[in-house]
């Protein structure tokens, strides 16, 4: 019974370190182990069938099959629930889902997070089969296609007690990817490891998100995913077996299993429980600026003149707290931000936007009458209560703050009358919702917290300060929904939904939301971006595999501080992080109040020239970055990407997070170390072209400034790691044989690019042929797709020539030119060029670098007939 391998022994004493005696008083194995037994092999575990629930017989549902499992004898935890109600649900070929219920009271379940129909009925010969073991309860689920099992929960036994549910698994393979949000490689460390997922303003071992979901690859090609849609403070525990233990301390059980069978399509699968993400505004993808403190409008002013004169392109200026009043939101410095509803004015003649941070704490100590949005939101009752009723006061920036109850429809209505009255005077593009964890400078409350088991369960996840109401509010205080218990973890998820709504109410106009805390569906409403990130180069490397890790948890507007947040950056890092941000689906830059300043200005005219020839790239990739958007948000394809999805039978790839993709394109290979010159990089299998160094002639005139090389180089990588030049001006991007990449000549601002001509990249592949797409509207219109105000083109091009067919047109392109194309991989110089039915007479080819401008091209008019 107690001979189990070292690596799969199930850890009995979890919720309390135990002697052998209480061990064995649990019916456990006592084996101790020459090492220590701290973080290792635990020496007191379950043994083979450890006594669990019993399972009565399935009979059939509307949506699957049911059964009972009860337990004879109670386990060791404090109010053990005796019976459950396990519901399998086979919803989709690809998905399964299974719950487990307490069928005599109803506990509390995470809500609006899902959106998909639920249920299929009859689902016939779905990718997975299921077994289960009745006494004791497990279950295992397989994939058919070959019989490997993914998941096998007979490893441990089932605990389902009302602070504490337990579940262990073995998983089919080592390279598992998800559960943040952490500080963590693109693959999970399974070396007796574990992550606690609850929200937490803190840059340490729980972060500001929650993501109850992984994704495991097979390693033959093949992937499976598992969500568990519970929102209550979570651990899991990660061992080499491979295995995994869920432990949370509420809700229930509610597992979803996506069969893939490819990475690719496992997220996709996601997406459909928790919704697509939102499709961004196009100024959104432009470079964003911001710093805590920009203390005047005229400081604010300044850094935009600064930027414009450097000829380095900024879309969003951003205000930090500090043009508050008192730091209370939805007011303004009356001196310092007096006139901050001209400046708005100005960035908007400029082509700019402008975009500033809202904290969810209401000052509740400013003299009744004089302070509105807390006077207001005291009557109508949308602030969370403590566990007597009274208002929960806690401490964030502007002192005490009272803590709306977004799950409250009253509090979406006040907040959303909040930003219209705001909006009517200061017209904000978009809102940044900071400290939404909720985060609180005292423990809990002003107040302290009761003394009860909502505060005290009697097992606490491992979070920052060891208790749930450590740096947040009392867990007991009550909302509208449930406790803060409960619904924690959901409070940032539901002041973007309450953000989100308000800014489409009064803008009509896509919403623009930055959130910091998340929740799996944040990305139907919000960006987010990684908080408060050091500036050096441990945390530049992490933030790949953070922003990659946000593309399969549903939300892909995310990024990093650029240059650092936390700290001072130096020239040469504030260099590589432009390079590598401007490849961010959210580019940032933002620093904190104590630091040295890091806008691209400040620095020689080498890094400024680096960083503009950067963003000035970025900026004319936005077409193609776009049309990723669009694909995210019709489809659920990735836009940051890491290899493996895209390679995933590459086993090379498995864990790659120092490189990463733009869709399925363009691999993106940043310098990461101080001092390097030189950056080694995968090339999967295939032709990949160098695009950094081939600045397009029409880009030329935006960049004003020397650009060292133009040279396309090609190479045939047979799946290999190659040593890539990369001086301080470049970051290595390729382009994958096969594509063809829309691009736009790049301007000050995307309002003003959106009307520049278009270029081509047509990337040939060793067959001569190449195909791409583009997707086209007014980049700021409600629902365009949905409605089909947009314009959709595919590019494709053959040994003899290249086509372009509009597979749907509106005005959006109305006068857009296509202004040039490039071909590389053209193995021989053409004789001729055609366009349009008309010879082209001012083609060039280089037979050195097969590169054909103008070349075999038809010179496209976007206009409507
Ligand atoms: C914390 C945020 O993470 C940071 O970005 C912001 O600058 C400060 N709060 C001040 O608002």
């Amino acid at each position: 019974q107690c001979g189990i391998a070292v690596e799969s022994r199930i850890d009995c004493g979890r919720d309390r370190s135990l002697s052998r005696a209480d061990c064995e008083g649990r019916g456990c194995c006592y084996v101790p182990l020459p090492q220590s037994g701290l973080g290792g092999p635990p020496w007191c575990f379950y043994p083979v069938r450890y006594p669990g629930y019993k399972m009565g017989p399935l009979l059939p549902t509307e949506k699957g099959q049911r059964a009972t499992l009860a337990r004879s004898e109670p386990s060791y935890l404090p109010r053990d629930i005796p019976t459950l109600q396990l519901d399998v649900m086979p919803e989709t070929l690809g998905r399964l889902h299974l719950t487990l219920k307490d069928p005599a009271s109803p506990r509390y379940e995470v809500p609006f997070v899902t959106s998909q129909s639920r249920g299929h009925k009859d689902i016939q010969n779905p990718l997975y089969d299921v077994d289960f073991q009745p006494d004791p309860f497990g279950f295992i689920v397989r994939r058919k296609s070959n019989g490997r099992v993914l998941l096998n929960t007979t490893i441990g036994p089932l605990l389902f007690a009302d602070q504490y549910l337990q579940l262990s698994t073995s998983m089919a393979s080592s390279a598992i990817s998800g559960l943040g949000e952490h500080y963590t490689p693109i693959t999970l460390d399974l070396n007796w490891s574990s992550v606690s997922l609850w929200n937490r303003d803190m840059a340490s071992a729980n972060l500001y998100g929650s993501h109850p979901f992984f994704l495991v690859q097979e390693g033959d090609g093949q992937a499976h995913g598992v969500f568990l849609l519970n929102s209550n403070a979570m651990e899991v525990f990660l061992q080499p077996a491979p295995a995994l233990t869920w432990v949370t301390v509420g809700g229930i059980l509610d597992f979803y299993i996506f069969l893939g069978p490819s990475p690719q399509s496992v997220v996709q699968q996601y997406h459909e429980v928790i919704g697509y993400p939102m499709m961004p505004p196009y100024w959104s993808l432009g470079f964003h600026l911001c710093r805590w403190g920009y203390t005047s409008t005229n400081i604010t002013r300044t850094v935009v003149q600064l930027m414009r004169q450097a000829k380095i392109p900024l879309d969003v200026q951003w205000n930090d707290l500090d043009y508050a009043d008192q730091r209370r939101v939805f007011t303004f410095d009356p001196q310092r931000f007096g006139d901050l509803p001209q400046m708005v004015e100005e960035f908007h003649q400029l082509g700019m936007k402008y975009v500033l941070i809202l904290d969810p704490g209401i000052s509740s100590a400013s003299p009744p009458g004089s302070y509105k949005p807390f006077d207001d939101g005291l009557k109508r009752g949308v602030f969370i209560k403590n566990s007597t009723g009274q208002i929960l006061i806690g401490k964030v920036w502007p002192g005490p703050t009272a803590f709306p109850d977004f799950t409250n429809p009253t509090t979406q209505d006040w907040w959303m009358d909040c930003i219209r009255v705001f909006h009517s005077k200061v017209p904000v593009d978009g809102l940044w919702i900071d400290m939404n964890e909720p985060s609180n400078f005292v423990q809990g409350s002003v107040d302290g917290c009761p003394d009860s088991d909502l505060e005290k369960p009697p097992y606490t996840p491992g979070v920052i300060g060891g208790q749930l109401n450590s740096g947040t509010l009392c867990v007991s205080a009550q909302q509208y929904l449930s406790n803060h218990y409960n619904l924690h973890n959901l409070y940032g998820l539901t002041e973007a939904i309450a953000t989100h709504r308000a800014l489409l109410k009064v803008k009509s106009t896509r919403p623009f939301v930055l959130s910091r805390s998340s929740f799996p569906g944040l990305g139907r409403f919000s960006a987010h971006w990684t908080g408060d990130v050091r500036s050096d180069w441990e945390q530049l490397r992490f933030s790949i595999p953070g922003v990659l890790l946000f593309g399969l948890y549903g939300i892909p507007l995310v990024g990093a501080d650029v240059c650092g947040f936390g700290g001072d950056t130096t020239e040469e890092l504030c260099v590589r992080w432009t390079q590598l941000g401007a490849f961010y689906p959210f580019m940032r830059n933002h620093n904190d109040r104590p630091n040295a300043p890091q806008e691209p200005y400040v620095f020689s005219q080498q890094a400024q020239d680096a960083m503009r020839t950067a963003i000035t790239l970025r900026y004319s990739l936005l077409p193609f970055l776009y049309t990723l958007f669009h694909h995210t948000h019709s489809s659920s394809s990735t836009v940051a990407r890491p290899l493996f999805l895209e390679f995933p039978t590459d086993p090379n790839c498995q864990s790659i997070d120092r490189q990463f993709l733009w869709g399925s394109s363009l691999l993106i290979s940043p310098v990461l170390e101080e001092g390097a010159v030189q950056v080694t990089a995968y090339l999967p299998p295939g032709t990949w072209y160098s695009l950094h160094n081939v600045i397009p002639p029409l880009m030329l005139y935006i960049l004003n400034q020397h650009i060292p090389s133009n040279k396309i180089q090609t190479y045939c990588s047979k799946g290999q790691c190659i040593l890539f030049p990369a001086p301080l001006d470049t970051i290595n991007v390729h382009v994958r044989e096969g594509s063809i990449i829309p691009q736009q000549v790049p301007a000050l601002t995307t309002t003003a690019s959106r009307r520049n001509p278009f270029t081509l990249i047509v990337a040939l592949s060793v067959g001569n042929w190449a195909k791409g797409e583009l997707f086209w509207d007014d980049g700021e219109s409600l629902d365009t797709f949905e409605h089909g105000h947009y314009s959709y083109v595919l590019f494709f091009a053959q040994e003899v020539q290249n086509r372009v067919n509009f597979v749907k047109l509106n005005g959006s392109l109305d006068g857009l030119v296509l202004g040039e194309v490039r071909v590389f991989g053209v193995q021989a110089s053409p004789t001729a060029v055609w366009a349009n039915g008309q010879k082209v007479h001012d083609f060039s080819y280089s037979p050195d670098t097969k590169v054909c401008n103008k070349c075999l091209c038809f010179i496209l008019i976007f206009k409507m007939c």
